[in-house]
């Protein structure tokens, strides 16, 4: 696999044998492109009842359009199964694509365990002249200073002369991954110049986008990490903007939209926090670079701790507003409106919906929730409301936590149904002058 016109005739013949281990959200997608392609590809996971799934012909990501009927055609064809057998599947492939999953533990730690011990195991099992794929995210430098040491422990694989490796970093958004993989550039990094051009030939087969050349692996990391990072830094400077806003009654809405007029303002918009398996991870596996290097990224430890400050900030619109009422919020009913970490996706990874209906609990009050893609589903221990409609009569008040597409359609004469008629608007959704028209205790995060 080091040799270019070697690995395009193997691509042109589909000859070239592919195993993408760890087949979850981005990996099965991926796998399934490949297979798409003409590649014959094998799927390893550790999670038995996702590959029965997956040969029965079940297809597990039912919110990611398009790929159900690639799904379909590649099982069909016989060019995609999946196994728990990686021991028997990566001796006898060319290409090993790596889509572990690297999230963190309860101390903000990341958590590379699934890749170091896939690597370990390749250090025994894989055949020589293989190329590795990395498509996981990673801190920069974690090929380099770990996986090479790692696929090499066993003595039988030397990097560049019998194993090779890169990077090529997923940046898609779920929910829309089949237009990503089909429109968003990738980043492509190899362990020389040679395997970067490789790399770029084999993506370049099965995906119709720019692919951008990187140096060495560790700077294709670093942009995959600056470009969520920018993400998180940004959110967390007009949340806390937004704060300041309030207190000098500011709507930071009209700021944003008027700001983002400017040529080079790139808007980001405040909201009750950031969750999802991508930012706030992002972020500490650069934290834990700096401090692996002895460097100091102070504005990202404190634009962590923003995001991570903003569903305390919700909680304290809502205790005002109940003020304002001279209700008392123990032994209140609270609707939470959205649980997702982000409108229009089914995923609660490290939502801050979790942490605000943790405090109101501690506050004694009774939470209830609705989220169009969570109905009638144990959701942090409440069993979710199954219709919107019905629900008003039996609250106090309503926290939009997610800016779900749903909730902008609700009309507001809706919420004056509720018995003190409290809405708190964290996602910049209601209009306040509307809200106070209809009558509304009303709170939007940052409006001033
Ligand atoms: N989900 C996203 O939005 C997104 C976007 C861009 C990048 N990424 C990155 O892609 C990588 C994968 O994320 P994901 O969201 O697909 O994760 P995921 O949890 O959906 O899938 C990971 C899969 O790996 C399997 N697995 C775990 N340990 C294994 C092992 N030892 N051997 C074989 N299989 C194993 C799991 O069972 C699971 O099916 C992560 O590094 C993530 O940061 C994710």
């Amino acid at each position: 696999m080091n040799n270019v016109e070697d690995v395009l005739n193997s691509l042109n013949s589909k000859s070239l044998k592919v195993c993408v281990v760890g087949i979850g959200r981005i990996g099965l997608p991926t796998a399934l492109s490949f297979a798409k392609s003409g590649l014959e590809t094998i799927g390893v996971d550790i999670n038995e009842s996702l590959v029965q799934d997956i040969n029965s012909g079940k297809f597990p990501l039912k919110d990611e359009p398009g790929y159900d009927k690639i799904f379909n055609d590649v099982i069909k064809n016989k060019k995609f199964s999946a196994t728990t057998d990686i021991e028997n599947i990566v001796p006898n492939s060319d290409l090993i694509l790596l889509s572990l999953p690297t999230p963190m533990d309860e101390s903000n730690v990341p958590d590379y365990s699934a890749l170091r011990n896939v690597a370990m195991k390749l250090s025994e099992i894989l055949s020589p002249n293989s190329l590795v794929i990395v498509e996981s995210t990673i801190e920069p430098g974690f090929i380099e200073d770990e996986m090479v040491s790692l696929i090499s422990e066993s003595g039988r694989l030397k990097v560049n002369e019998n194993f090779f490796i890169g990077v090529c970093p997923e940046n898609a958004n779920p929910g829309e991954i089949l237009h990503d993989f089909t429109n968003l550039p990738r980043l492509v990094g190899g362990i020389n110049k040679n395997i970067t051009k490789i790399i770029k030939s084999i993506y370049n087969f099965v995906f119709s986008v720019e692919l951008i050349e990187m140096p060495n692996c560790k700077t294709a990391n670093a942009v995959k990490l600056t470009t969520n990072v920018f993400r998180d830094i940004n959110i967390a400077f007009v949340s806390e903007l937004s704060l300041m806003f309030e207190k000098l009654g500011i709507d930071t809405n009209i700021v944003l939209e008027a700001a983002k007029k400017k040529y080079n303002f790139q808007v980001h918009y405040p909201g009750s926090g950031v969750g999802g398996p991508c930012l706030p991870i992002n972020s500490y596996q650069l934290l834990n670079t700096a401090k692996r290097t002895g460097s100091n990224l102070s504005i990202i430890e404190s634009g962590r701790k923003i995001n991570e400050k903003m569903p305390e900030h919700v909680i304290e619109l809502t205790l005002d507003a109940f003020q304002e009422c001279n209700k008392s919020i123990k032994d209140s009913t609270i609707l939470i409106l959205g649980v997702s970490y982000k409108p229009n996706v089914k995923d609660i990874q490290l939502t801050p919906a979790e942490i605000i209906i943790k405090k109101l609990q501690k506050l004694n009050a009774n939470v209830l929730i609705y989220d169009p893609y969570f109905k009638s589903t144990n959701v942090f221990g409440i069993k979710s409301e199954e219709n919107l409609e019905d629900i008003f009569p039996n609250v106090d008040a309503a926290i939009i936590v997610t800016g779900h597409d749903e909730f902008k359609e609700i009309e507001l004469s809706k919420f004056d149904h509720m018995n003190n008629k409290i809405l708190i608007d964290t996602r910049g959704i209601v209009n306040p002058l509307s809200a106070k028209e209809a009558n509304l205790v009303f709170r939007g995060l940052g409006r001033g």
